[in-house]
């Protein structure tokens, strides 16, 4: 299975000028790289600009989204509005949103259902603090967060769909200090064995790393048996991302 590459670009950049000026270079640097998918997530008003004719590569994804289809709620995207204008993926419950929006597991299970409804493609993110690792916690954390996040989500026809899970430790988000191979194998192993039975056995979720990934560890997590990885901070700046693609591309 082709490693899919996610591109966070979180707030950034300032302009839509300097958006589409790193979005084509990154375009150029992918164009021969060949069994990797790729997905930039730049903010909502840069989708427009940079969507370009199906199949589009790299494929564009949302960093949010709102349940709701339409109608009176001030300053929301809709998934089906995302979904219309031609965008693939959405991430959702990433850390930055649970802590400085209040999202909570409830708000992320009913975005994940708008996502499926629409049929854009969540990723949904997922980890534990510095502290709840630090008490052993990480896997309880996991856990809760997976259970809730995925609530009854089975009624969907999730199979016919990709469905994605990133594990995003949040002390190694934004912090030059990933998670170490060792401890992200551990938590993948325990995604698997957990994460497989919420979905049609016809689904196999893809798990992705995120977390301070750069293009000297990006082989790593590939290595350990990640599908994937969610890229943040380095995907802004086209030449780090375009070598972080093409480590996780090498076999
Ligand atoms: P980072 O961010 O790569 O800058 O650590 C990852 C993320 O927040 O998705």
């Amino acid at each position: 299975m082709k490693p899919l590459i996610v591109a966070n670009w979180k707030m950034n950049p300032e302009t839509l000028k300097r958006a589409k000026l790193l979005f084509d270079s990154i375009k150029r640097g992918i164009k021969n790289i060949k069994n990797v998918e790729i997905v930039i997530s730049p903010p909502f008003i840069c989708l427009p600009l940079l969507l370009t004719p199906k199949p589009s590569i790299p494929k564009l994804g949302a960093q949010d989204c709102f349940w709701e289809e339409k109608g009176a709620f001030t300053g929301e995207i809709s998934a089906k509005m995302l979904k219309n204008l031609g965008c693939d993926y959405v991430i959702l419950g990433h850390s930055e949103r649970r802590r400085y929006f209040r999202e909570t597991d409830d708000t992320i299970n009913k975005k994940i259902r708008a996502a499926l409804k629409t049929r854009l493609k969540p990723i949904l993110c997922i980890g534990e603090t510095f502290e709840e690792r630090k008490k052993g916690k990480t896997f309880q954390v996991l856990r809760m967060q997976l259970e809730k996040d995925l609530k009854d989500i089975f009624q969907f026809k999730v199979y016919s769909l990709k469905f994605i899970v990133a594990y995003e430790p949040v002390w190694a988000i934004g912090t030059g200090n990933p998670c170490g191979p060792k401890e992200a194998k551990e938590v993948l192993l325990f995604l698997r064995k957990f994460v497989q039975p919420l979905f049609h056995s016809n689904t196999r979720p893809l798990i992705l790393y995120g977390g301070s990934v750069n293009s000297k560890n990006a082989k790593d997590y590939i290595d350990i048996g990640f599908d994937g990885l969610l890229v943040g901070g380095a995907s802004l700046n086209s030449e780090e991302f375009i070598k972080i693609v093409k480590e996780a591309s090498k076999d």
